[in-house]
């Protein structure tokens, strides 16, 4: 084992600082949603993104699913330095002995394991009584521990669970040595009101909360995963798992370009940061669009092509006097370029000149009407008017020549 893993460097030595670790689970709950697996290659090139983004922690498998997957945990294990390496587990012996041996050669590493806790998944998945749950978590939290000095335990289905018993067990992995407790809204069902409470009530109420990082983990089935774990950053999680683009089981995860830039927007609401470099953000999300093939929506927040576009007239007109008119962050803050005055239907007169203006066209006011009727009525046939069709309506001539 590399003596690394033994450093108290890692979650407990900084509980108290002000500052939101993200989790990424790309390459882990993301890449094991329909339509969105990974060769060995490709997830080793999304890895080394985030290192660059500046993520505290990539879960990179789950190394006793396959082969392959063992195989990427361990290259990537062995090849990131910064950001803390992580693979999952069942509590089962196979999968903690296996998630050991892949991050072996890591600098800095760390087991999750995770058992449900939610009535309904004691009573018809794991048919285990409440102690039992607790005593399976414990073993294999210990057994982890073993072979690593950051472990993390999930209590699966943990908004679905009885408050007072979530306490029960997060006080139980502390004790067995988690330095991490995840609390996931593993099918999506919570609030953010709920959320808060949940995550006030447990850091009161669980022994030892002061000894680990309280984590959400939020699925968007309500399209409420963002807000969710932002509800519980502002009740003192510090840590939030996420994905880019919030790709992820059913609707996904927590979109980690949306929560990074939600904090880094309202900073002075929540008064916490990451350590993202967000200029990284746009260009990250690109690539896994490559990579997997599947795109983001035109209206995503942060990342889509429609996030800093401007069509309709009177909002082009506010921006072109003052950006902060329509715009919230800039699109050069996520590593997109600049913002687009999109010209179609529903622009108006200063758009359209100032474009042209940039196009080296100087049109007079009395040539301007002419100019706007000709745009409008090309308009209502197009999508988009493009930089050539300008041109020719300028230059006086058929732009659908
Ligand atoms: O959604 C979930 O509960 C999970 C756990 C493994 C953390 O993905
Ligand atoms: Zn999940």
């Amino acid at each position: 084992m590399n003596p690394d893993h033994n450093n108290e460097n890692s979650d407990v030595g900084d509980v108290a600082a002000e500052r939101v670790r993200i989790f990424d689970t790309t390459l882990r709950d993301g890449e094991q949603a329909p339509g969105f697996s990974m060769d060995r290659r490709a997830k080793l090139r999304m890895a080394h993104a985030l290192e660059a983004l500046g993520v505290d922690i990539i879960e990179a498998g789950f190394p006793s699913a396959s082969p392959d997957d063992f195989a990427s945990v361990s290259e990537i294990a062995r090849v990131l330095r910064g950001p803390t390496v992580c693979g999952l587990a069942r509590c089962h012996d196979n999968d903690i002995d296996a998630c050991g041996r892949a991050l072996e050669a890591a600098r800095h590493a760390r087991i999750h394991v995770f058992l449900s806790t939610s009535p309904l998944h004691r009573e018809h998945k794991l048919n285990m009584s409440k102690q039992q749950v607790i005593d399976t978590a414990c073993a294999a939290i210990e057994r982890a521990k073993k072979l690593c000095h950051e472990v993390e335990f999930s209590a699966e289905d943990a908004m679905r669970t009885e408050p007072e018993y979530l306490v029960e067990v997060f006080s139980a992995a502390i004790a067995a040595g988690a330095t991490t407790v995840n609390v996931p809204d593993t099918v999506g069902y919570t609030t953010p009101v709920e959320m808060a409470e949940r995550i006030t009530y447990l850091r009161q109420h669980v022994r030892g909360a002061d000894r680990a990082i309280f984590s959400t983990h939020c699925h968007d089935d309500l399209g409420m995963a963002v807000a969710n774990s932002l509800a519980g950053v502002a009740a003192g999680a510090r840590q939030v798992e996420c994905t880019i683009n919030g790709i992820g089981e059913r609707a996904g995860n927590a979109s980690m370009e949306e929560v990074v830039m939600a904090l880094r927007v309202r900073g002075a609401f929540f008064g916490v940061d990451t350590g993202i470099d967000a200029r990284k953000l746009y260009p990250t999300s690109r690539l896994l669009t490559q990579l997997t093939g599947q795109p983001v929506a035109r209206n995503k927040a942060v990342v889509g092509d429609n996030a800093f576009a401007h069509e309709s007239g009177i909002h082009q007109h506010g921006m072109l006097k003052h950006r902060g008119t329509y715009e919230i962050m800039r699109p050069q803050d996520v590593g997109m370029g600049e913002t687009r005055l999109v010209l179609g239907k529903h622009s108006g007169r200063h758009a359209l000149r100032q474009r042209l203006q940039s196009l080296g066209h100087e049109v007079d006011e009395a040539a301007m009407d002419n100019v706007f009727a000709r745009f409008k009525a090309l308009a209502d046939k197009k999508r988009e008017v493009h930089d050539q069709d300008l041109e020719a309506i300028a230059l006086g001539m058929d732009p659908e020549a």
